[in-house]
């Protein structure tokens, strides 16, 4: 009798198990997730990195974008972007679970590993956590986090107690004395990172006190942002405020606003201080009601510009902000906001996925998204592919599944 009990129960528990397993791939494989994730991952492996045309060799092994001559710009493992083609292919593993992705992914992350010393400037977080913090995520191998705190100790060489900030940049030496970016803000996920896996609370501390610094010297009355602030190292104090890649000093360039947005949430996420959360709303509030995106809603590459009308966009910005605002749809206490985000989050994702911004089957070297712009000022990759746009994309529309199984 006990055991026919003993025997209903783990039927029915085994069925449950079941069932929830099943819900999540009937997600991934609804026409409209499934045919998408298919696209991403031909039009990923028709990159000469994938299909054997570039011999993966030599010093420049990332896909960054591609040049004026229509070839594939590759850089070192010093430059900024050089983890988020390796982060590409852990989500692409993630999405289609195929271990063809997990394989290259793999290999791509093992050619970073000496970046985890590298503290000539604060991008250390951008690389390491596309690169080994989705490997350890999705493997849980041991190896990976030891690198990872490496990562965070380097990181934290940065910080100087009396500007309460991470140095960004050691380049213009002659412009700027300590120069921060809100893109700096990113990095700190390295470090909350670390705190948690350590139990170690000077991650912490310095994370948090980057982000308060940061939230008193980078914003405008209306939470537009600030792209660099300068500060004096001898009194802590603001010398400059002003941009670097944006129109002007006293605009909005619009992929550092996204890096406000998501660099909140984030902070929010892992510390739960509800300062953090008050200033992402107010940034999500400055997008969505102040700067007010245009039909398509994908930004131009400046939000302050009187006349856009021959003005390149930036789809990075917009893949950026799509995934922070899913995220910040989560963590709002407020319903209305929360639906407002999925809502926006909803219509960027329409527009990088159609014909308009997402590359036909075999265009521009198997990078996904087209019409990003990296730096207007200089010139410098304008209405072209960035393989962070593609990163945030896909993160975005994992993100996206995520949350439409969690209300189904
Ligand atoms: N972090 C550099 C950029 O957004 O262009």
């Amino acid at each position: 009798m006990k055991s026919m009990r003993f025997l209903s129960v783990f039927i029915i528990a085994l069925v449950l198990v079941y069932s929830c397993r099943t819900k999540v791939i009937q997600e991934k494989g609804s026409t409209d997730i499934n045919g998408m994730i298919n696209t991403i991952a031909t039009q990923l492996k028709s990159s000469p990195l994938l299909d054997g045309t570039y011999p993966i060799s030599g010093n420049k092994t990332f896909p960054r974008t591609v040049g004026k001559s229509g070839k594939l710009k590759l850089v070192t493992k010093r430059d900024w972007t050089s983890g988020f083609y390796p982060g590409v292919l852990w989500l692409t593993y993630d999405l289609t679970e195929d271990t063809y992705w997990k394989d290259n992914a793999s290999k791509f992350t093992e050619l970073l590993r000496s970046e985890q010393f590298n503290d000539a400037d604060h991008d250390i977080g951008f690389k390491m956590m596309s690169s080994f913090g989705l490997g350890y995520k999705y493997t849980k191998n041991e190896d990976y986090k030891q690198v990872l705190v490496q990562s965070a100790q380097t990181l934290i060489t940065r910080f100087d107690d009396k500007v309460g900030c991470i140095r960004s940049w050691d380049h213009h030496k002659d412009k700027w004395g300590y120069p921060v970016i809100i893109d700096n803000l990113m990095n700190l996920e390295l470090l909350f990172w670390a705190w948690k896996e350590t139990g170690d609370r000077v991650y912490y501390n310095i994370a948090t006190t980057h982000a308060k610094t940061t939230m008193k010297n980078h914003f405008r009355s209306d939470y537009s942002t600030y792209h660099v602030v300068d500060y004096d190292t001898i009194t802590g104090g603001v010398k400059f405020q002003g941009t670097h890649q944006g129109y002007a000093d006293d605009s909005c360039w619009a992929r550092g606003e996204a890096w406000a947005l998501y660099g909140y949430t984030m902070a929010y996420r892992e510390s739960k201080d509800a300062e953090f959360l008050r200033q992402a709303e107010k940034v999500a509030n400055y997008i969505i009601n102040i700067a007010k995106l245009p039909s398509d809603s994908v930004p131009t590459w400046d939000f302050s510009l009187k006349d856009k009308t021959n003005e390149s966009k930036d789809a990075s910005a917009a893949a950026i902000m799509a995934s922070a605002f899913y995220e910040l749809s989560t963590l709002t206490g407020n319903p209305e906001n929360g639906k407002t985000y999925i809502k926006v989050a909803n219509d960027m994702m329409s527009s990088l996925s159609s014909g308009d911004y997402f590359n036909k089957e075999g265009e521009n070297k198997g990078f996904l998204l087209k019409h990003s712009t990296g730096s207007k000022p200089s010139n410098s990759e304008v209405d072209v592919p960035l393989v962070y746009a593609d990163y945030y994309y896909l993160e975005a529309l994992e993100r996206r599944i995520r949350i439409k199984n969690q209300l189904n």
